[in-house]
Formats: structure tokens, C-alpha cells, sequence
């Protein structure tokens, strides 16, 4: 583990920041896990299973009890680090999970080779979204699903001129948070089918689908 390592993988910002904060990860979101996000990881995979998904930034794997049983699941991460906390929680679990240290930006799979791909605050943190999001919509077969449960800038004008002004401070520790996720999405070629709204227009979950 991991089973594959891409040979020419960006050391940028991004990943390094991610490899510090691995082992503080899940105590950090603790809060945000308690009040909010454990009870929307329940709705991530639901109804995607019954073909072969992959689950892009898969972080220290706490999507993983929510996988569904039948279903190969392909977990990749930019950190190597939050990719051991994965392994380790497929262990406990007892869960098979194929773990592959990739970016999403050029993900090592062939075109069409998943029926379905789900994230998880992911998109937030992607140095170049709309590629990552491209190359998703490559590796999904036509027809397939994606879902993304992810932050994002919000439609309410002045809260959304606050999250720019915030965002430069905020991305020092990690992500961004005024990015146009939905726009985003569609920019890469998907077609949005179904869009929820789980606390304001800030925190969604969008399906999302390959002509
Ligand atoms: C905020 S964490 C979310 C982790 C997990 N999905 C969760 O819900 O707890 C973002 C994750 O995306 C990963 N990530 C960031 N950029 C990436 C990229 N370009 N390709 C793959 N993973 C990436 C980070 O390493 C980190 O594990």
C-alpha cells in the first residue's frame, strides 16, 4: 500500500500541507464531524453501488463505513500519510479498499473505468478544480454518477464577498472557501442532476452525471 505510486507526482503546496496535517486531521474536524458531517457522510454512497466507484481524496478514510458492502471501491489521496490513516481504518474495520496515492488532476486510470465517483470536501482544496473535475468525468464510463458533498461560496451576496475576504487567511491552514464548486462541475463537462442543499448554499450535495 499503496498499491500503485504515479512516477511524476507534483510536490506542491497543496500535498505538503496535507502530509503535515494528516495526523491531527480527524481531531481537528472532530467538532465539525459531531455537529454536521458524520450524519452527511451517511448520504455520500447511498444508491451508488452495484458497479466499480472511486472515491477521490479519500483523506484518513472516514467515508469508509459508508462505502457500499458489494461494491470495489478505488480510494486515492495526494498524502501519503492520510493514506496510511485510511489503511489503517479499512483494518479495523474490516474493509477492502484499493488505496492508490494519485492526484485527481491526473488520475493513473483509463477512461470510463468507473461506474461511479464521490467526494467529500475535496474540491475545496484541488489547486486547479475544473481539471480534477475533468479528469473525473474521464474516468467515469457514460452514464455514471458522481457525488460531491462539498463546500463551497455562497449564493447570498454578502456572505459570499465575507468568505473572499476571509479565504486568503483561511487557505493558509487548508482549503479554499468561496470556490464556485457547482459552476465548477459544470465546466468540466458534467451535467448537474440533482442539487441539495444541507446548511444554507454553503454546504451541498451535488449529483452529478456523464452524458
Ligand atoms: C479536507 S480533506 C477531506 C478528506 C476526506 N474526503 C474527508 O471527508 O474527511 C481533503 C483531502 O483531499 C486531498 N487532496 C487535496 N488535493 C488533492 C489532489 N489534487 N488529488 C487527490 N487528493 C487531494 C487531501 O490530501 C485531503 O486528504
Amino acid at each position: 500500500m499503496p498499491a500503485r505510486v504515479p512516477r511524476r507526482m507534483k510536490l506542491g503546496l497543496d500535498r505538503r500541507r496535507y502530509e503535515r496535517l494528516a495526523p491531527f486531521y480527524d481531531l481537528l474536524e472532530l467538532p465539525m464531524e459531531l455537529v454536521a458531517f458524520s450524519r452527511w457522510r451517511r448520504l455520500l454512497f447511498a444508491g451508488l453501488g452495484g458497479g466499480r466507484i472511486l472515491e477521490v481524496g479519500i483523506g484518513t478514510g472516514k467515508n469508509i463505513p459508508h462505502h457500499p458492502g458489494d461494491t470495489p471501491v478505488v480510494g486515492v489521496d495526494i498524502s501519503l500519510r492520510m493514506l496510511r490513516r485510511a489503511k489503517a481504518r479499512a483494518e479495523r474495520l474490516g474493509r477492502r479498499v484499493e488505496l492508490v496515492l494519485a492526484d485527481v488532476e491526473a488520475l493513473p486510470f483509463r477512461d470510463g473505468s468507473f461506474d461511479a465517483a464521490a467526494s467529500s470536501y475535496v474540491f475545496c482544496s484541488v489547486e486547479n478544480p475544473v481539471r480534477g473535475l475533468e479528469e473525473v468525468r474521464r474516468v467515469l464510463r457514460p452514464g455514471g454518477r458522481a457525488r460531491f458533498l462539498e463546500h463551497m461560496r455562497s449564493e447570498n451576496p454578502l456572505v459570499g464577498a465575507l468568505q473572499d475576504l476571509l479565504n486568503p487567511l483561511v487557505h493558509i491552514l487548508g482549503p479554499e472557501i468561496n470556490r464556485r464548486t457547482l459552476e465548477n462541475i459544470r465546466s468540466a463537462g458534467l451535467r448537474i442532476l440533482r442539487e441539495r442543499r444541507l446548511l444554507t448554499s454553503i454546504f451541498r450535495l451535488v449529483d452529478a452525471g456523464r452524458r
